[in-house]
């Protein structure tokens, strides 16, 4: 448990149908054998797509390949 008093606002999930689950806050990803992931650069600071839709070639990160 921390000791750090700031309040940290908690991490939220949206999902978009047909499209990517966006991960707003601080989150760290992890394979089935729990390595640590590195998300791509994110367009909005903050924010990681996860691929919903089963196209992308990065999974689990969206690449876009939803819109196609
Ligand atoms: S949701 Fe974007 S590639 Fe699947």
């Amino acid at each position: 448990m921390s000791d750090d008093p700031t309040p940290v606002a908690p991490t939220t999930v949206t999902w978009k149908p047909a499209g990517p689950l966006i991960v707003q806050g601080p989150a760290t990803f992890f394979d089935n054998e729990g390595t640590a992931l590195t998300p791509p650069p994110a367009k909005i600071p903050g924010q990681i797509k996860l691929c919903g839709c089963g196209r992308s070639h990065t999974k689990p990160f969206c690449d876009g390949s939803h819109k196609c």
